[in-house]
């Protein structure tokens, strides 16, 4: 016994910025944007902050699924960087959540959910939790260099979460990590330390190349490997919510296993790649627009720096868990 989802939510900051508004001070433009990445514009926090945006996400999700925040036996907030060092996002999003319970960051990078999913996984096969929430918050605005167009042009803002409770789920569940410090990078600044000596650190320095080649056939091993664990047949998915970095990289993951477009949901288009938050938040426009239903299967797949990628398996099961505590 493991984890079903009882309710997802979401929060965006509220400024949109357009790929005709970069073009105002970036050598780019809305046809090489659009057309090498999918993207269309992107939310970017201006007055909020992310403690703002990951509270909103949590308490959509809370009241979606009848939980109250004084249920939860444990909270997993995932983040490259919240708005402070210290406190962590944890302590400053729980208590905004009116939450009490033990909470911990988690930084996996783009693959964050997919971990917070599996130390989910072992608190419930533990017996350790009932009620759990997983938020993913990511300030990517703040990480990037806007005066580099390789870079600045993919990211956004955004906040996702999920509320789990007891379930069946997942069906299967893998996450890798491996060292590469060369294709995605961003460094922080070293103290001032008189012992040691000093570096300014770095906004993120991307190979988008090798990082796009990487990313398809990790997902494509993921879908195969995951499906044949479970005993399913990649055909008898009925939705592939991989993560959202680029349109490409999930059109040719499709490609390569031959599967139908519809399969493959995306708002990459309305706000770009938000790291941990991309699975979540689509997972809860999808859930709130009514388009998953009972009993069907879902696959999530992400990969991002570290490398760290993630896959899992599950059946939705959310209303059934719903109606059951109503
Ligand atoms: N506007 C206009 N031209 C641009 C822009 C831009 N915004 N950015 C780059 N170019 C130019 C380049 O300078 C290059 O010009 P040149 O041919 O004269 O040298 C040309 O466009 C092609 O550049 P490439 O980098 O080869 O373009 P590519 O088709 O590979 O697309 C991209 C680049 C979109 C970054 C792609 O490689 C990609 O999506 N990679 C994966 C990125 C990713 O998924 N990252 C995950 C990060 S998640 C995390 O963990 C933080």
């Amino acid at each position: 016994m493991a984890f079903s989802i009882l309710g997802t939510g979401s929060a965006v900051p509220a400024k949109v910025v357009t790929n005709a508004d970069l073009s105002v001070f970036l050598d780019t433009n809305d046809e090489w944007i659009s057309t090498r990445t999918g993207i269309s514009e992107r939310r970017v926090l201006t007055a909020e902050s992310l403690t703002d945006l990951a509270a909103a996400a949590a308490e959509r999700a809370l009241a979606a699924a009848n939980v109250h925040a004084a249920e939860l036996d444990f909270i997993l907030w995932t983040t490259l960087r919240g708005d402070q060092l210290f406190p962590s996002l944890s302590s400053r999003a729980s208590g905004r959540s009116g939450a009490s319970c033990p909470a911990l960051d988690v930084n996996a990078a783009c693959s964050g959910f997919l971990f917070a999913l599996d130390v989910a996984r072992a608190y419930f096969a533990a017996g350790l939790a009932k009620r759990m929430l997983i938020v993913c918050a990511e300030a990517m605005s703040r990480l990037v260099d806007w005066t580099d167009r390789s870079t600045a042009v993919l990211f956004g803002d955004a906040a996702g979460a999920v509320v789990l409770g007891p379930g069946e789920g997942p069906l299967a569940l893998r996450l890798t990590t491996m060292c590469n410090e060369e294709w995605l990078v961003a460094d922080v600044p070293s103290g001032n330390s008189p012992f040691a000596p000093y570096s300014p650190g770095s906004f993120v320095k991307m190979n988008g190349r090798e990082v796009f080649k990487f990313a398809v056939s990790s997902i494509e091993k993921d879908i195969r490997l995951l499906c044949e664990q479970a005993g399913v047949s990649p055909e008898e998915v009925d939705l592939y919510l991989l993560h959202q970095a680029n349109l490409r990289i999930i059109e040719a993951a499709r490609e390569r296993l031959n599967l139908p477009p519809e399969r493959f949901p995306t708002n990459i288009q309305r706000y770009g790649n938000t790291s941990s938050a991309t699975i979540p938040l689509l997972l809860d426009e999808l859930a709130r627009a009514g388009k998953i239903q009972n009993g069907q299967l879902l696959f999530f797949s992400a990969f991002g720096a570290g490398l760290a990628t993630g896959s899992c398996l599950l059946r939705w099961e959310a209303y059934n868990k719903k109606e059951e505590s109503a």
